[in-house]
């Protein structure tokens, strides 16, 4: 489903591969632990965060930015598992984007309750890229805004094994995500969320 020119959700992409990249969120977290950091403005944020790749995004009361190191261990990101790549790789190229090449992946962990306020992905070096977003676990609402902040952002459903991609004229519209509601899901009580990027 098309969401405007450049951004498209598509449905249950992931799906079939879903149990896989649980199975490595797992390992990852294992190693670099789910935090819910600071944003520079002093709030905590309700979404515990984690990543993989060659960069991580991270936020404190400095600011926000890619960092090669995990903050809390000091060592590098773990590696990009092969099912996260692979899948953006084709998601990507079935929005139309061809030879996307994600070096980081954002993995979002949301609980009832968690929300991710309007934003755009802005910290990336250039925005030829897409973003690739991957929803598994608990359904939920996608707010998918305008050009500005106060543009009133449409509201998308997103389940287990969604996918949605943005990018060209729709690189930089603000999304976020509506507070979550309890349930349960192939994934328990959470959902998680990846997003791909080409950040450096
Ligand atoms: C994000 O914008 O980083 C996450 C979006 C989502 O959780 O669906
Ligand atoms: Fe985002």
């Amino acid at each position: 489903m098309p969401l405007q020119p450049g951004a498209i959700l598509l449905g249950g992409f992931a799906a079939p591969e879903a149990d896989q990249l649980l199975a490595d969120i797992q390992r990852i977290e294992e190693a670099n632990p789910f935090r819910r950091m600071v944003t520079p403005g002093g709030w905590q944020m309700s979404v515990a965060m984690t990543n993989c790749g060659e960069v991580g995004w991270v936020t404190d009361r400095s600011g926000y930015r890619y960092d090669w190191l995990d903050p809390e261990t000091g060592e590098p990101w773990p590696a990009m598992p092969m099912s996260f790549r692979s899948m953006a790789e084709r998601a990507a190229e079935v929005a139309g984007f061809t030879g996307f090449d994600p070096d980081s992946c954002l993995i979002n962990r949301y609980e009832p309750g968690s929300r991710l306020s309007l934003h755009q992905d802005r910290n990336e070096r250039d925005f030829d890229a897409p973003i690739v977003s991957v929803s598994l676990g608990l359904p939920a609402t996608f707010l998918w805004g305008g050009v500005t902040r106060g543009d009133k952002p449409m509201r998308v459903r997103l389940l287990h094994g969604d996918v949605v991609v943005w990018g060209g004229p729709a690189r930089l519209t603000f999304h976020g995500v509506d507070t979550l509601h309890g349930g349960a899901s192939p994934a328990g009580s959470f959902r998680y969320n990846l997003t791909l990027r080409a950040a450096r």
